[in-house]
């Protein structure tokens, strides 16, 4: 199903490619995030289970400018890890921008489609083992139906990695839209939008829950691709934890872990051990759903998810074979981050968290290469006069502490 205001989606998106990228910076960076860095989804989609040698098919639906694309394919390419990436949207002018930017980068692992993902299921495209879709199922005129059409090429024992807006981090987002519609309708040109918004933003009233907003920058660092995309979006909408859920549940997928899954932890917010235990007794769901409404700043949902009947199992971390990996910064550099008290400092948009790791979690972290198992590191640790209970006992809480900040994850088998 499209509609008109889908058209004007679709013109906007031609005029001001989204986000505004470009190609010549890619010798010089890149831009890596969540969902769809290689790291993640070896481990929050497939538990660290799934051997390396086996390809990845993956899917990039509503691929932009290429952000997810880019990085995936580099990841897969820098690891030697064979596989494809597909790219789809319906831009032509973000598919030019994508694959300006994978044509720097030399990368050959990637096929390119111009088409709709709500025509997935009769394209011919897959089956995929990985799909990405961030940024987009909340601009269909159905969301379900997108998700859908997504589920459809998910290959069995496969998962996604989504994004959705959230509503309490975008205060103030759709009342700057309501003004920008009255003044600015979406019927009028891209540009002639797009001047109007820049001249309301330089005099928005002071008590505008926008410019309170500090949980995005869009509108402000974004150029003309951000701001229109931010508050003249033909058609957004914003999804609780809840109605994420339901969205999920209704095509038979549910959530393996959000992004970063400390952030959904109500325990995280509730210092008092009797709230705590009360939140404790809440589903899954519904923990997640009160650290949403109790931290409030959540601009977007990101998370990994999978068939409801196939939840992932994940290798245990305190296995001897297990291979702790580094997600991005290296161990040497987090441990520059841990105070002498052994706290680590998290922020999560503004908001502080302080995470408590033991006190030999420094050295362990000095001694995690992506290559070193668990066993490995209790060799080094005992051979240097550490009791093996004592590391066992380290590894585990620094483990646990730090896989949900996404930080330290565990690489998958080399077979
Ligand atoms: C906000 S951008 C997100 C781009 C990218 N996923 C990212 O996160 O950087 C939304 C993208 O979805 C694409 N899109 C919207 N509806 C689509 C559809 N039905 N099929 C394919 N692409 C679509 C738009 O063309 C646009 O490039």
């Amino acid at each position: 199903m499209t509609d008109h205001a889908d058209a004007q989606l679709a013109a906007q998106y031609e005029a001001y490619p989204y986000p505004a990228r470009d190609p010549r910076e890619e010798s010089k960076r890149l831009i890596i995030g969540s969902p769809s860095h290689l790291r993640e989804i070896d481990y929050w989609v497939f538990g660290a289970t799934r051997p390396t040698s086996q390809p990845l098919r993956a899917l990039i639906a509503g691929g932009g400018t290429g952000d997810g694309t880019i990085m995936l394919a580099t990841h897969m390419a820098r690891a030697g890890r064979t596989g494809r990436v597909t790219y789809l949207d319906r831009s032509a002018g973000a598919m030019k921008i994508a694959r300006a930017r994978a044509e720097v980068r030399g990368l050959t692992n990637i096929d390119w489609v111009q088409g709709s993902l709500l025509d997935l299921p009769e394209l011919g495209l897959g089956p995929f083992d990985y799909i990405d879709c961030c940024g987009v199922l909340h601009h269909l005129p159905e969301p379900s139906e997108g998700l859908a059409a997504l589920v459809s090429v998910l290959a069995p024992g496969g998962g996604m990695g989504l994004m959705v807006y959230a509503p309490h981090g975008r205060t103030g987002v759709y009342m700057v839209q309501e003004a920008l519609a009255l003044l600015a309708p979406a019927d009028q040109p891209p540009a002639a939008r797009l001047d109007v918004a820049r001249r309301v933003m330089r005099h928005l009233p002071e008590s505008n829950w926008l410019r309170f907003n500090r949980n995005f920058a869009d509108h402000i660092t974004g150029g003309d691709a951000g701001l229109y995309d931010l508050l003249l979006n033909p058609r957004d909408r914003a999804f609780t934890v809840t109605a994420f859920a339901d969205l999920l549940g209704g095509a038979g997928m549910a959530v393996s872990a959000f992004m970063e899954p400390m952030r959904y932890d109500p325990a995280t917010w509730l210092p008092e051990p009797k709230l705590r235990a009360r939140a404790g007794t809440l589903d899954a769901t519904g923990q997640a759903a009160l650290a949403e409404a109790l931290t409030a700043n959540m601009s977007v949902h990101i998370a990994y998810c999978r068939r409801a009947a196939e939840p992932v199992a994940m290798a245990d971390p305190l296995a001897d074979g297990a291979v702790p990996v580094m997600r991005e910064v290296p161990g040497a550099e987090l441990a520059k981050s841990i105070l002498p008290d052994g706290s680590l400092p998290f922020l999560f948009d503004g908001l502080r968290a302080v995470l408590r790791l033991p006190i030999e979690s420094t050295a362990i972290l000095h001694a995690i290469d992506g290559e070193r198992s668990v066993g490995d590191l209790c060799a080094l640790f005992t051979g240097r006069g550490m009791a093996e209970a004592k590391f066992h006992r380290a590894w585990a809480e620094t483990f646990a502490a730090l896989q949900a900040v996404n930080r330290v994850l565990l690489a998958p088998p080399r077979a």
